[in-house]
């Protein structure tokens, strides 16, 4: 595939030329690469991402590849893999580690906002762009399956970020939107793991679950709603100071999937998955 048979000008959505070092649309935005990676985002938007950045930047040492790490990070990714095959979007994808589980037969393209983590990216998948999932420099309907995985709760306006997922997703197309969640107990736990952390812009959050459900659904049918991640997620947080061990972390996640099953507690999970089709 040629990349610039899918993209468009994210602010005027006019059609895309590539020169040596840029593309260009027909009303001049010019957007240059840096290290091989086009970058899609404006001076402007640059300014009012300057902290994400700068979190981000920290945040990228964080994702660990050892055996008890991957063992939980696997257990729980796995679970946003979709059957249906085709080019996907990996929708803010940081350091591009869904590849990991996304089975061949895919074609990936991984977007970010941070440098830091598309240099990362660049290393997994073979097609990375730097652009904000709330202007994406896609053409209508391009995409097969759109993954949004805990991103959209960085965005200033989460419902920016869905509509987009819906406006570059081909009819039928499915999207997954994995996201952080405020549960009763996991919300006091969060705070305190994040306070010594950088900050993330003023508007970073974690969703509640039905105002998760209430900007998804009005684009999407929603088919699948899971709750993923107890011990071993907590314990994979560890890592960052000391490595976890792998047979305490095989008992946290037969333990998790115990828990899985309790009604009620099962809703103090960490995360949610939900999963729709393009309405
Ligand atoms: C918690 S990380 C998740 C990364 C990856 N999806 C994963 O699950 O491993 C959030 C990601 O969202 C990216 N991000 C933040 N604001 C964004 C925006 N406006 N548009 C696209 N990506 C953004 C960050 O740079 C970061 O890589
Ligand atoms: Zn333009």
């Amino acid at each position: 595939m040629k990349l610039e048979s899918i993209l468009q000008c994210p602010e005027c959505r006019s059609s895309l030329k590539k020169n040596k070092e840029s593309y260009r649309c027909k009303n001049k935005h010019n957007f240059i690469f840096f290290e091989n990676i086009p970058d899609f985002i404006s001076k402007e938007d640059k300014k009012v991402l300057e902290k994400e950045f700068h979190a981000q930047e920290h945040a990228v040492g964080n994702y660990k590849e050892n055996e008890a790490y991957m063992l939980s990070w696997k257990n729980w990714k796995k679970k946003l893999i979709v059957d249906k095959k085709g080019l996907v979007l990996d929708n803010g994808c940081g350091p591009g580690k869904l590849s990991l589980v996304i089975p061949e037969g895919n074609t990936i393209v991984g977007s970010d906002v941070s440098l830091d983590m598309l240099r990362e990216a660049k290393k997994r998948i073979n097609f990375v762009i730097r652009s904000m999932a709330e202007k994406l420099p896609f053409k209508n309907e391009t995409f097969d399956v759109v993954y949004t995985d805990s991103m959209l709760h960085h965005l200033k306006n989460p419902i920016e970020g869905v509509k987009e997922v819906h406006r570059v997703l081909k009819k039928d197309g499915i999207a997954v939107f994995s996201e952080t969640h405020a549960a009763l107990v996991n919300g006091k736990l969060r705070r305190y793991a994040y306070k010594n952390r950088a900050k993330f812009s003023e508007w970073h959050k974690n969703f509640e679950k039905e105002e998760l459900l209430s900007i998804i659904a009005p684009y999407f049918e929603i088919y699948s709603i899971e709750h993923v991640s107890y011990l071993g997620y907590m314990y994979e947080g560890t890592n960052r100071k000391i490595p976890c061990d792998k047979y305490l972390m095989k008992a946290f996640l037969i333990f998790d999937e115990i828990i899985s099953k309790i009604p009620l507690i099962k809703n103090q999970s960490w995360h949610i998955i939900v999963k729709g089709v393009k309405k």
